[in-house]
């Protein structure tokens, strides 16, 4: 089969399509024909060497996928052969074929087309998380999105506005400014051209916002923190500004200063929560997983919200695909098409 085994960290050129063993699963593994990728910022980050959940070199690149169950292994009782899967995982997705614990597959959605099966796991669960597990959203907050019109952004974008919230957003461009208009959005911000921290001031009347989804860090954060009304809440999902590599104790120092941080005295005196979440570590509990899963699907399908599909890709265009995100204009999820 075809892969994308990353041998060496380095520009979206590293990335080079070869052929690999097709695998065989274990028992209690699945092995899935995969028809669509679905691209993660993170993914990025572990191309350049810069993401501590990424295993050692060489690894087959890649997070999430829709397609075909094709093979099964001993013990297993839960998927069947022709089954359609999303597969949420921390590697092995940029193939034709993926191995995975039964339980790591989760059931489609059936009213999406593959490339929204593609598109939805990884953005949908963590704006999720972030919004309604860790912020406790009410339906009469304000919310601050950062990032707004990427994958994660316009999920919870879509999420936050569905559930009744007034929904700011920040991009950098104006094409997703437009995006952003078009998904109902009540402010939207491109913080190139004006002062998000300004502007947020002005379209709230001087009050700033109940809870911020902030992707960032570095300047982002520290303005952000500013905004938080008392009883406010910031939910830390991502660094995307920041270098994470250790190069020298000097860039290391520079990182250290630019990362969220909080002190207690200063969230007292305005009684306001930082919190900080990542899906990795929630994969592994499968009730968890299983309650949010069946919680964010009730709510997708009560308000017909479908994710917001920005490229597709051919398969032997995934460094192309890289090349995009990496250059921040991307909108919505990158797809990659690997097969029909
Ligand atoms: N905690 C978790 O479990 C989890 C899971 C998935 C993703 N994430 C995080 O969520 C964020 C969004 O991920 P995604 O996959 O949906 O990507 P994405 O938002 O589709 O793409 C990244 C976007 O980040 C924005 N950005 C702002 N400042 C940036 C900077 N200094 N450098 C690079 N990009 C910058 C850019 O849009 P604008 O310039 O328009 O703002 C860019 O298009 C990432 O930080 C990612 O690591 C976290």
């Amino acid at each position: 089969m075809k892969a994308y085994t990353l041998t060496k960290h380095g520009k979206p050129s590293v990335l080079k399509i070869a052929e690999v063993p097709e695998p065989e699963p274990n028992a209690g593994e699945i092995r899935i024909k995969i028809k669509r990728i679905g691209i993660n910022y993170a993914e990025i980050l572990s191309r350049k060497g810069m993401y501590g959940w990424a295993p050692k070199l060489p690894y087959i690149l890649g997070m999430e996928a829709f397609g075909e169950v094709d093979a099964l292994g001993e013990n297993v009782s839960h998927r069947q052969i022709g089954e359609h899967v999303i597969v949420g995982t921390q590697f092995g997705s940029y193939a034709e074929k993926i191995i995975v614990k039964e339980r790591q597959a989760l059931p489609v959605i059936e009213s999406f087309s593959p490339e929204e099966n593609a598109a939805y796991a990884v953005n949908y669960l963590t704006a999720w998380v972030s919004l309604f597990e860790m912020a406790r959203l009410r339906s009469t907050d304000s919310v601050l999105i950062h990032a707004a019109a990427g994958g994660v952004g316009t999920a919870a974008v879509q999420l936050a506005k569905h559930f009744g919230c007034t929904v700011f957003g920040t991009a950098g461009s104006n094409e997703k400014i437009k995006l952003l208009s078009d998904l109902n959005i009540d402010g939207a911000i491109n913080y190139r051209t004006q002062d998000f921290e300004n502007e947020i001031k002005k379209l709230t009347n001087g009050k700033g916002v109940d809870v911020i989804l902030e992707v960032v860090g570095g300047d982002v954060y520290k303005k952000s923190l500013r905004l938080l009304n008392p009883l406010g809440r910031i939910v830390i999902a991502g660094f995307a500004s920041m270098n994470l590599q250790k190069w020298n104790p000097l860039s290391w120092l520079r990182t250290w200063r630019d990362m969220p941080k909080a002190t207690i005295m200063k969230m007292a005196e305005k009684s306001y929560g930082v919190m900080a979440t990542h899906l990795g570590y929630l994969l592994p509990d499968e009730k968890q997983l299983q309650k949010t899963w069946n919680e964010l699907n009730t709510f997708m399908e009560k308000n017909n919200i479908k994710p917001v599909v920005g490229h597709i890709f051919n398969f032997e265009e995934l460094a192309k695909a890289h090349e995009l995100m990496e250059s921040r204009k991307s909108h919505g999820k990158i797809v990659i098409n690997v097969s029909s």
